[in-house]
């Protein structure tokens, strides 16, 4: 079944507790929290006070997409704070290679992401050491974004790799998920649908995920 983790970025800040039971009780396998420092992305979010802050709340494994310059100056303390899975960019600085054994060091599962115009190649080198793939369909900074349908062939490229080397691997798309991207993403052989605004603005939220789970892939592919 698919997996859903809607993304706290769209949830209100001033209730991020009660949000947080809210996309539990809607089915929400993950919850997606992004971290923004205002110098890698010119979008500021959370930092590891306030996801720690949240964390007995529940139990829902934290996705944590870290958007930051220096992510391995941070990882500790993310782990600290609880997050569960700690995804970096290709794009960042730093050593990724050094970043990702951090990670996983901290027991903490690894992931990689990369921005639309960065080429999917760029993440052969780190394809063996991460426990999950986020495919950003959106430049990563700011919801509601429209999905860049030119991303769909990464979907592909990763489900590829994964089917011949690592059939666990988590495969997750983030950025304009909505019930007709998102539907596509699956198609393309995403095992996570990661959204924001079409999940936080729907009218029955739980329907909505309950409606994502269903999506299979595609048996043309
Ligand atoms: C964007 C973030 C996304 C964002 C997605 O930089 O990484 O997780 O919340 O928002 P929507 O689903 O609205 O595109
Ligand atoms: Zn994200």
């Amino acid at each position: 079944m698919t997996k859903v983790a809607p993304s706290m970025l769209s949830a209100d800040f001033s209730r991020l507790g009660e949000e947080l039971r809210r996309i539990e009780q809607a089915g929400a396998d993950w919850a997606h929290i992004d971290v923004m420092d205002g110098v890698f992305v010119p979008n500021i979010t959370i930092g590891p006070s306030v996801i720690g802050s949240i964390r007995h709340i529940s139990e829902m494994p934290f996705d944590v997409h870290l958007m930051i310059r220096d992510p391995l100056r941070y990882v500790d303390a993310f782990t600290e704070a609880g997050a569960d899975m700690l995804t970096v960019h290709a794009e960042a600085e730093g050593s990724i290679p050094e970043t990702l054994r951090r990670i996983r060091d901290n027991g903490v599962a690894a992931g990689i992401t990369l921005n639309p115009p960065t080429p999917i190649a760029e993440l052969d080198r780190y394809l063996a050491d991460v426990d999950l793939v986020l495919i950003m369909t959106v430049q990563a900074g700011f919801g509601g974004q429209q999905f860049k349908e030119d991303c769909l062939h990464k979907i592909e490229y990763v489900r590829r790799w994964a089917d011949d080397h690592n059939p666990g691997l988590e495969i997750s798309v983030d950025g304009g998920i909505n019930r007709l991207t998102g539907r596509r993403a699956v198609e393309a052989g995403a095992t996570v649908l990661a959204a924001g605004s079409s999940l936080f603005g729907a009218a029955d939220m739980a329907a909505e995920i309950r409606l994502w789970k269903g999506f299979g892939p595609d048996p043309r592919v």
